[in-house]
């Protein structure tokens, strides 16, 4: 059996070690992909690894070996540091890579939609936190557990192991242990009807001084102009605009890689005030390129806390499931950074369904989109006078903006259209690059 690890640790980080060492006392075959050191492109967010190259990411590098590698696994590790209640930016875009592991049709699981499998079998998992704080802990093994789903495995365990914890080696070495166990595994998450308005209603409803400016972080890796989270954000920052708050946007892309463009933008991201994260939900959590940025402004934050302006965090989340409740997790992980960091949370808004939207402005779906439109109009009202995001807006922009079983059955046609555009005929969307295991 070959033992596939993902690892998102820095270099030479003594949990990666042990983990070496651990697999292969126990004479397994061992995959190893060091994440921070390896090059790889980020997902674009466009989908072509299900509507243009079916089953394989378009992007020819280590992603691609991962997928493979992953088929042919008998278990996949991930190790991390925990990151807001995540994982490094270096697991998270490995991850992001893997949606052409399964297929792009819907179909209901436990009252949620989900994908269909693309195989016949996926490895189980074992999710491998590394971090001290309970909170974190906790968003981290929803996460895992949502991945787990996600990625159709048969079971899986998380677990999350103190650095400081004279027993870290036992820890790890049992964790391991029981994941090699056919019979262990940790129950798969079913959240509670009320989880996202949870993670989503601010902190404290208190009025704070109006904020004269605003930045929008759009978090998208698609194009300027074509992703849903930008059509939020401009309806968002007109509302702000329209009371008196300046706005300025902010892109992902300047994220792909280190230099001016990312410097710059960490610098408008710290010079107003409000920060509002307005992003699509990549398998479960967090995009790469958020967790990247994230990780960058957290830095920036440590070295001249007093010479920002940044103070209040709010998450502008949408996902493809038609239930805006998956955004959860990924909601929680900005709750977690702003506790981190010391920003006053003034509350998250989420959407489902985010690609009936797919970067056209939401005045012309009038009709479809009244309730978005409405919630992001109280909501920016709201912001610019210093207040948080108010309940109303929270619960209406996570309305359906259909029922699930009518967005599966129009998502299945749109997916099959949209793949003929490409010269894709429907039995190639089942395509399977990596044979089935024996
Ligand atoms: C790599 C990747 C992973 C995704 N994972 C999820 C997911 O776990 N749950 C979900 O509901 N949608 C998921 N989606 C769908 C996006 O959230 C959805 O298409 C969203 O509307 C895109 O927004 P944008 O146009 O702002 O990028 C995923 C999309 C991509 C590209």
């Amino acid at each position: 059996m070959e033992i596939v690890i993902l690892d998102g640790c820095a270099a030479g980080d003594p949990f990666s070690g042990l983990l070496l060492d651990l697999t292969r006392k126990h004479g397994f075959a061992v995959r190893h992909f060091a994440l921070s050191s390896l090059s790889m492109a980020p997902c674009t967010g466009d989908f072509d690894c299900w509507m243009r190259t079916p089953g394989s990411c378009r992007s020819r590098d280590a992603g691609q070996d991962i997928a493979c590698a992953m088929r042919h696994a008998g278990l996949v590790v991930l190790l991390t540091p925990v990151v807001s209640g995540g994982y490094s930016a270096a697991l998270k875009k490995a991850i992001d890579r893997l949606i052409g592991l399964i297929h792009p049709f819907f179909s209901e699981r436990d009252g949620l939609t989900r994908h269909h499998p693309r195989y016949q079998n996926y490895p189980p998992m074992l999710f491998l936190g590394v971090g001290d704080d309970v909170e974190a802990a906790a968003t981290f093994h929803e996460y895992a557990g949502g991945n787990a789903i996600n990625l159709i495995a048969p079971r899986y365990l998380s677990r999350v192991i103190a650095p400081a914890s004279a027993n870290w080696q036992d820890e790890l070495a049992s964790a391991l242990h029981a994941a090699l166990d056919i019979n262990a595994g940790d129950r798969f998450p079913v959240p509670l009807p009320d989880a996202l308005m949870q993670v989503c209603t601010p902190e404290q409803t208190a009025v704070s001084e109006p904020p004269e400016s605003a930045v929008i972080f759009i978090g998208s890796a698609r194009a300027k102009g074509c992703s849903t989270s930008e059509a939020l954000a401009l309806t968002l920052s007109a509302s702000l605009e329209a009371s008196g708050t300046r706005c300025s946007l902010v892109h992902a892309k300047a994220f792909i890689k280190p230099g001016d463009a990312a410097d710059q933008a960490l610098d408008t991201m710290l010079g107003a005030p409000l920060l509002i994260v307005a992003a699509p939900l990549y398998v479960d959590g967090l995009p790469y390129l958020v967790v990247s940025a994230l990780e960058q402004l957290a830095q920036r934050l440590d070295i001249d806390r007093a010479g920002q302006r940044l103070n209040q965090l709010v998450a502008l989340l949408n996902c493809g499931y038609p239930e805006a409740i998956h955004n959860r997790i990924a909601i929680r992980q900005l709750r977690h950074f702003a506790a981190q960091q010391g920003l006053a949370w003034r509350g998250g808004l989420a959407l489902g369904g985010g690609e009936l939207i797919h970067g056209r402005p939401l005045k012309k779906h009038r009709f479809l989109l009244r309730r978005p439109i409405r919630a992001l109009t109280l909501a920016g009202a709201a912001l610019a006078r210093g207040q948080a995001i108010p309940v109303a807006a929270i619960e209406l922009l996570a309305r359906p903006l259909m029922p699930a079983p009518v967005f599966r059955w129009m998502s299945r046609v749109y997916w099959i259209w949209k793949a003929r555009s490409n010269g894709i005929s429907r039995k190639d969307l089942d395509f399977k690059p990596h044979p089935e295991k024996l």
